[in-house]
């Protein structure tokens, strides 16, 4: 980007381009970064061609700098094109205004009120929040976002018939998935079958890289009718079926968008993909209903860290990649048949620029990989570390809820940021109750729970309640043996759970009940042993009758489950 009084000039093979059009051509290699397109310009078959934007209704063509809607050239002056060009460049993304003022008047200054009177002329040409219709939010204290789900397109002729593209309306984002090919082709199946799967489960876990797999693979058989999403941005419930709408092209414009939405799209067959859907679920679930029911051809894959818990849904719990575990061979080779592993090597790799792992170091990537549960997103950002500081190093002062690294999406810059999405969503019972379990390591029961939580000020009814709405929202992971639930917090969350407590000065009398509990629960076992140890010496005494009681305590639960 020239920045402000430069006169730099670049030259692209086979283009001439005015004064405004080269203030905006990338000079550097930025916009090579993943996850970002560059928009400015394709070489295809050694020409230069413009692409061109698509959301909802309308289409904006970078090279004619024209904002159309059914073929319409929509009145928008030139530094509210600039804006917008900017904005839906980076969907999804917060852009600071200083960042887009920069960018629109570089070679002026302007005050921040000339950007909310173009961004408003902006919101006025689309009809943003009109019926539901949404394209740019403004975030508060942070900058602008553009909302909507843009397609890019390449210019020409090719934008009609885009549509119909077998990659269907699909976020454009490198993906490089490693080991749930598995996973991708069995939720194809269940979503051929059942039309409507919701991918579950916690931050980071991989339930939008998953969406985005089968999207494309299902791509070609709904002739390219596959439409993608994006809800998290979206703040005000009302507009879900807006986002929908637009990101099928359509504009809403009555009264109950719900009903217009499902109206249109009744006798046509599309994949939507509903990505993100938790801090919006009863919008969500409400308008997923109405699809699921009124439309035979419509599939729903919907993504999110709590169920819909709506009729038709089929619920697909994401788990981490596999990893490692305790005590299994520890050498290079034995390490990288897991994905886990695997995905920590490439991505040292690719932030070192090349990565061998050693038979010596082989135990301290297991032994991450542990540590980080097997959740691809605490990996990758586990990654940046080790290619600073060396696995050893990593390993021994990981410290998960400080690993960061830059990504378009916000929540996925530090685990903390991931944790707070799902906390943010949390009532006040289950925020307490979360950060008091946080002393237990490993499994734990629902009677340790309530023990350790204490009182939370709602009745006897509130910790379990509490507890099952942790379990709803991803926050704590389940297991049943023969008799009871056990649960257990994700490294990760435990991390999180255990600041939560500092922060509310709880430390202290959470971990002293923690202490009477397990001493409790050992005393219990202490007697128990006891009990079986004085039956066995009985029993060597006499021969016992038939009609005799023969349970007794099974190994696996004198287990520690406190
Ligand atoms: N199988 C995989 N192979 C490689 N990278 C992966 C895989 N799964 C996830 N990732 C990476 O991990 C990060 C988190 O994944 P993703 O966005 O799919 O998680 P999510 O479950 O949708 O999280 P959230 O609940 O925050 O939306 C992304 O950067 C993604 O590229
Ligand atoms: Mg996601």
């Amino acid at each position: 980007m020239l920045s402000k009084g430069e006169g730099r000039t670049t030259s692209f093979v086979g283009a001439s381009f005015t004064r405004a059009q080269l203030r905006r051509l990338p000079t550097d290699d930025t916009h090579a970064e993943p996850g970002r397109s560059n928009i400015w310009l394709t070489h295809m078959h050694g020409t230069v061609v413009h692409k061109k934007l698509r959301f909802g209704p309308f289409e904006l063509s970078i090279g004619e700098r024209a904002l159309r809607r059914d073929g319409r050239v929509l009145p928008l002056g030139d530094r509210a094109l600039d804006i917008l060009t900017y904005l839906a460049d980076r969907p999804g993304e917060v852009i600071a205004k200083q960042e887009l003022m920069d960018h629109v008047w570089s070679d002026v200054t302007v005050e921040e009120g000339s950007l909310r009177v173009h961004v408003a002329a902006i919101r006025k040409v689309l009809g943003d929040g009109q019926f539901g219709n949404r394209y740019i939010a403004n975030i508060k204290g942070r900058g602008y976002s553009f909302v909507g789900t843009v397609v890019p397109l390449a210019g020409g002729t090719e934008s009609r018939n885009a549509r119909f593209s077998p990659q269907g309306r699909l976020p454009v984002r490198p993906i490089m998935m490693i080991g749930r090919e598995t996973v991708v082709s069995e939720v194809s199946e269940k979503l051929r079958n059942a039309r409507f799967v919701t991918l579950l489960g916690p931050g980071g876990i991989g339930k939008t890289t998953i969406a985005l797999a089968v999207g494309r693979a299902a791509a070609e058989e709904f002739g390219g009718e596959v439409h993608f999403v994006d809800l998290e941005s979206l703040t005000d419930p009302r507009h879900v079926a807006g986002s929908v709408a637009t990101s099928l092209g359509l504009a809403l414009t009555s009264k109950d968008p719900g009903l217009e939405l499902v109206d249109l799209v009744r006798s046509r067959k599309f994949l939507i993909i509903l990505d993100n859907c938790e801090h919006v679920i009863e919008a969500v679930a409400l308008l997923a209903e109405q699809l699921y029911q009124e439309s035979e051809q419509i599939y729903l894959l919907t993504t999110s860290r709590e169920l819909l818990k709506v009729g038709g849904e089929h619920c697909w719990r994401v788990l981490p990649l596999d990893f490692p575990p305790d005590g299994a061979e520890q050498s290079a080779n034995a390490v990288l048949r897991y994905p886990a592993v695997q995905l920590l090597a490439r991505r040292v790799a690719a932030r070192a620029g090349s990565f061998i792992l050693t038979d010596e170091e082989a135990p301290f990537v297991a032994e991450m990989c542990r540590k980080l549960d097997g959740i691809p997103l605490a990996i990758e950002l586990a990654a940046g570390q080790v290619a600073a500081l060396g696995l050893k190093n990593t390993v021994a002062r990981l410290d998960l809820l400080k690993l960061a690294h830059r990504s378009a999406v916000a929540r996925h810059q530090t685990l903390k940021a991931t944790l707070d999405w799902s906390y943010n969503l949390l009532s006040n019972e289950e925020r307490i109750v979360l950060r008091r379990i946080a002393p237990f390591v490993g499994h734990f029961s629902l009677e340790g729970a309530r023990y350790v939580a204490g009182e939370i000020g709602a009745g006897a009814g509130g910790i379990f309640d509490a507890i099952a709405g942790l379990v709803e929202k991803s926050l704590i992971a389940t297991r049943f043996d023969e008799t009871q639930a056990q649960y257990r917090l994700l490294g990760t969350t435990r991390a999180y759970a255990l600041e939560k407590l500092e922060e509310h000065a709880e430390v202290d009398v959470v971990l002293r009940r923690h202490a009477e509990y397990v001493a409790g629960y050992l005393e219990l076992q202490r007697v128990a042993l006891l009990a079986i140890e004085c039956a066995e010496a009985d029993k060597s005494s006499h021969v016992p009758s038939s009609s005799e009681p023969t349970t007794r305590l099974k190994p696996e639960r004198m287990r520690y489950c406190g």
